[in-house]
């Protein structure tokens, strides 16, 4: 993958740059950077606050020669890859809650969200969008039990750029290692290892339908497998789902 990082001061969303140059014909691997964002996009057309606070928001774009099913297990790879990132980086503690939030001591520190524009029944191209909570001293109190930083986890400051070149290698790497092997049996072991929600009880959230259940880990296809409260075991789909844990966000 060659990479080309384009810096920008303030943009509205680097999720919509990348389209947009992507339109223009931009190549496999082009990364956007921005030191705010004034229109950042979460899942779930949520709105991404983004502050200029030493804070992460990078997209990347991809041309990846892969299936539908197989789209849904990169936004997995990117999480595995900034927790790598951040780990090479000393931090510890870092664990992801499925498919793709990183947290710390229970709360997010860094969201990811993956689009996926086709041509016709084709796939175009992908953006894999990263925010991490990098250098925020406080959050809004709506979001003060759900979200914490870098910094207010370790006290430390660090090097944004830094920091996204080690996500943007790490992801290279193992995005490499997905294309070669065709599914996340790779990772797999280790991803399941940060889970948070591993082993917990969760709730599913399934369009028209709510349970309780247990959760095991994610399987080859990055699903994450439950056992519901009757025994048998479900493999949950990202695409549609979302997970909560029992007592609050995780
Ligand atoms: C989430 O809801 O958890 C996903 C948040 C993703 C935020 C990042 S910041 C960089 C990129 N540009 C955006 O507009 N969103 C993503």
């Amino acid at each position: 993958m060659e990479n080309r990082i384009i810096y920008y001061d303030e943009i509205d969303s680097t999720n919509s740059q990348i389209e947009r140059l992507a339109a223009k014909g931009a190549r496999h691997g082009t990364v956007v950077m921005a030191r705010r964002q004034t229109a950042g996009k979460g899942r779930r057309g949520r709105t991404w606050e983004s502050p200029e606070e030493d804070n992460l928001y990078m997209s990347l774009l991809l041309r990846p020669k892969l299936t539908v099913a197989q789209m849904s297990m990169l936004t997995l790879v990117m999480a595995y890859s900034a927790t790598m990132a951040l780990e090479g980086l000393g931090y510890s503690g870092i664990q992801i809650k499925w498919p793709n939030d990183l947290v710390m001591s229970g709360k997010k520190t860094c969201g990811i969200l993956t689009e996926l524009h086709m041509k016709g029944r084709a796939i175009d191209y992908v953006v894999i969008g990263v925010g991490v909570n990098v250098g925020n001293q406080a959050f809004p109190e709506e979001l003060e039990d759900k979200a914490t930083s870098l910094f207010l986890e370790t006290g430390k400051k660090i090097d944004v750029q830094r920091l996204a070149l080690d996500i943007v290698s790490r992801f290279e790497e193992e995005y490499e290692r997905f294309v070669t092997v065709g599914d996340l049996s790779y990772i797999q072991k280790e991803y399941n290892a940060r889970l948070v929600n591993c082993k917990k009880e969760v709730r599913i959230l399934e369009p028209g339908c709510e349970y309780t259940a247990y959760a095991q880990g994610i399987n080859q296809r990055g699903e994450l497998v439950v056992q519901k409260e009757d025994g048998t075991e479900e493999a949950v789909f990202a695409g549609e789902v979302s997970v909560r844990g029992i007592y609050g966000y995780v």
